[in-house]
């Protein structure tokens, strides 16, 4: 499209998505696993200011509908989201002017509902179906609410290819451009897999060596998983995610909420860094590999959300006792060089 048949809204959009590609920090975390030799730096994509990854994956979805022509002035944007996806979508709703509806189920974060309606967004909850896959029931949901809305359009972030394309283009450069090189391994947190898929392609667009860690969550059903009931949002999927058939992570970690618990608490006792599950999974997963891991290796791990939206489940004591036991509590274990070792 020449740059005079631009519309009002493509010109807006370029203005206030533009805050979405502002760089996160990359930090050196020495105090995580006292006497690991390696070196873990962890990229703060909480520092987004949605509080997370999705603030760019938002931006970028956004900008592809209204660059193809199916997201015009007057439209309503309506898609699927555990939370962050919803928070950022909101947010950059509310500056473009444009209507916002997000799909959430009962296991939504609160403080993310809040957070949405804060925004402006309208809230759709849909009840927990017979077969406990909530995902699925949010899919349907966001189909039923397109048919019935004129100018409705999703951003389908299970399929949509600016999902990773974002990540591809920002996530692994501002990595690689931190650390001065590629790491010798990456963890990343799954749900759609985009994100995974982004850095995916940038490490094979690189020809890097990047060890490429896949995290998810037990109970979900990316890669094979066996699908389970799950507390905890932001990670895991109920079901194969579009995107997730194109990605090929080295390795897979599958942790149990209650390790989640663990990790997400010594972020914050350790590093004094506040992050979600998600990230509390890929400490976990970088604690199980730790032994397998070269002196010499450099691993980098996205920080993918805040952990303020957490305080009233992964960071309250009574919360994880009464829903996941007290593994993940274990005064020894937040206590050990090795907390992982065991597991
Ligand atoms: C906190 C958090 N971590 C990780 C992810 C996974 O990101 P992706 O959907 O790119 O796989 C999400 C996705 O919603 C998330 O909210």
């Amino acid at each position: 499209m020449p740059c005079d048949a631009l519309t009002d809204l493509a010109v807006r959009a370029a203005d206030v998505l533009e805050d979405a590609y502002l760089p996160t920090p990359t930090r050196r975390l020495p105090r995580l696993f006292p006497g690991a030799s390696a070196q873990i730096h962890a990229k703060l994509d909480n520092l987004q200011l949605a509080g997370s990854v999705k603030e760019r994956t938002a931006a970028a979805l956004l900008s592809g509908l209204i660059r193809d022509g199916l997201l015009t002035d007057g439209g309503t944007v309506v898609e699927s989201t555990s939370g962050n996806l919803g928070i950022a979508l909101a947010r950059h709703c509310a500056l473009l002017g444009i209507d916002f509806i997000a799909v959430v189920d009962e296991r939504a974060n609160e403080a993310a509902c809040q957070t949405m309606t804060a925004y402006g967004a309208r809230l759709d909850r849909v009840a927990t179906p017979p077969d406990g896959n909530r995902l699925a029931a949010r899919v349907r949901r966001v189909r039923e609410l397109l048919e019935s809305i004129p100018g409705g359009v999703t951003t389908n972030q299970y399929g949509n290819p600016d999902n990773p394309g974002v990540h591809q283009r920002t996530t692994f450069p501002e990595l690689v451009d931190a650390l001065g090189h590629a790491p010798t391994h990456l963890y990343v947190a799954m749900s759609t897999t985009g994100t995974l898929l982004g850095v995916q392609r940038a490490i094979e667009e690189g020809g890097h060596r990047t060890l490429l860690v896949g995290v998810d969550v037990e109970g979900s059903a990316l890669f094979g998983g066996e699908t389970g009931n799950r507390l905890l949002p932001g990670l895991g999927a109920g079901f194969e995610t579009e995107l997730s058939r194109s990605a090929r992570p080295d390795a897979v970690h599958r942790i149990p909420e209650s390790e989640i618990v663990l990790g997400s608490r010594l972020l914050a006792r350790r590093e004094g860094i506040l992050a979600g599950a998600s990230t509390g999974a890929i400490v976990a997963a970088i604690g199980r590999d730790l032994p397998l891991l070269d002196a010499d290796a450099v691993v980098a791990f996205i920080v993918h959300d805040t952990g303020l939206p957490y305080l009233p489940t992964v960071f309250d004591d009574g919360w994880v006792h009464a829903n996941l036991g007290d593994e993940g509590l274990d005064p020894d274990r937040l206590a050990a060089d090795d907390p992982f070792a065991a597991a």
